[in-house]
């Protein structure tokens, strides 16, 4: 299987990207940057660093989309993740590859070479997913499965009380993408917001002989700042290394629906919300009410471990 990861690093999207090169049985064909924690150029020069700093710099970074489908790029999260969206870290690019075309065009052209071999992560905004059924509305056809980090079922919003950032970002590109008849299993809040790091898992980062792992260590650090505040002590909610989990198969789902859903796209306090149907979830058949998407809701066990043994291992 190939992976395509669509990614607006953001700290936790290096998190993300480091425990999949780590992991020896993913091969990361290409990642597309999309505007969210920053903007889609910067994310694209960020994503490039990174791979290089896990020593991948031959994995093509291919640019994505800058404004959102119906609304201009909002300026990105840097409370959250810092000004350039990786905690102010300006990462070496040298060497590293960028691809030719925009990551929907890359993202399609990768499909139809591999028909049914390719597995897309999502990490950000959907907008280039969106794109991409646009160039390609055969894209699900070809695609082997969609895991995306994104959406609020039974849980509260983080970026609004109802939306999470990666559907508020773009609503009407989630709403396309929930539409769409692939294999979709979408990892919201539910599940993220209780997958943490805490310090001693920052320290063992910082501690560590190799720079990769200090480097996250580094970007990390502001990560915690930020969650200082909803968690009441520093530490870190692991919303894409958890989806990247969800998409080895290290991290396993305990309690998951498939239903329909529909996201709001109006422009009323409810912008962005995911509206999961769980009216079956009492049903001792999960598949009550069965629908497109996979809604992962709850883990098996912490993935924190899992993710830590991974990132300490980079070298
Ligand atoms: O709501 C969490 C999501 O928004 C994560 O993907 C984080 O990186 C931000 O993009
Ligand atoms: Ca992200």
């Amino acid at each position: 299987m190939l992976l395509y990861l669509d990614c607006d690093p953001g700290i936790d999207d290096a998190l993300a990207l480091g425990y999949l090169i780590a992991h020896p049985d993913v091969d990361l064909a290409l990642v597309g940057s999309v505007s969210g924690n920053t903007d889609a150029a910067t994310a694209a020069v960020n994503a490039r660093g990174l791979l290089r700093l896990f020593g991948r710099p031959d994995i093509p970074v291919a640019t994505g989309a800058h404004d959102f489908l119906s609304r201009p790029f909002h300026g990105g999260a840097p409370h959250v993740h810092g000004d350039n969206g990786i905690g102010g870290v300006a990462l070496d690019t040298t060497g590293t590859t960028t691809a030719r075309g925009s990551a929907a065009e890359e993202l399609v052209a990768l499909a139809r070479s591999n028909p049914g071999q390719v597995r897309i992560l999502a990490i950000g905004p959907l907008t280039n997913l969106a794109l991409a059924l646009d160039l390609e509305p055969t894209l699900p056809s070809l695609v082997h499965d969609v895991v995306v980090m994104g959406g609020a079922a039974l849980a509260p919003g983080n970026i609004t009380p109802a939306a999470e950032a990666n559907i508020f970002g773009d609503p009407e590109a989630a709403a396309r993408v929930l539409d769409a008849a692939w294999d979709l299993t979408m990892v919201p809040l539910d599940a993220t917001m209780h997958q943490r790091f805490e310090a001693a898992d920052l320290e063992a980062l910082l501690a560590s002989d190799r720079r990769p792992a200090q480097v996250l260590g580094e970007l990390l650090a502001q990560y915690f700042d930020f969650y200082s505040g909803p968690f009441g002590r520093p530490s870190a909610a692991l919303h894409d290394p958890l989806a990247a989990g969800i998409l080895t198969g290290e991290a396993i789902a305990t309690r998951a629906f498939q239903v329909r859903t529909v996201v709001d796209t109006t422009d009323g306090p409810g912008r962005g919300q995911t509206i999961a149907d769980l009216r079956g979830s009492y049903h001792p058949d999960p598949k009550a009410y069965s629908g497109e998407a996979r809604w992962v809701l709850a883990v098996d066990e912490p993935f924190a471990p899992t993710l830590l043994e991974r990132l300490l291992s980079l070298d």
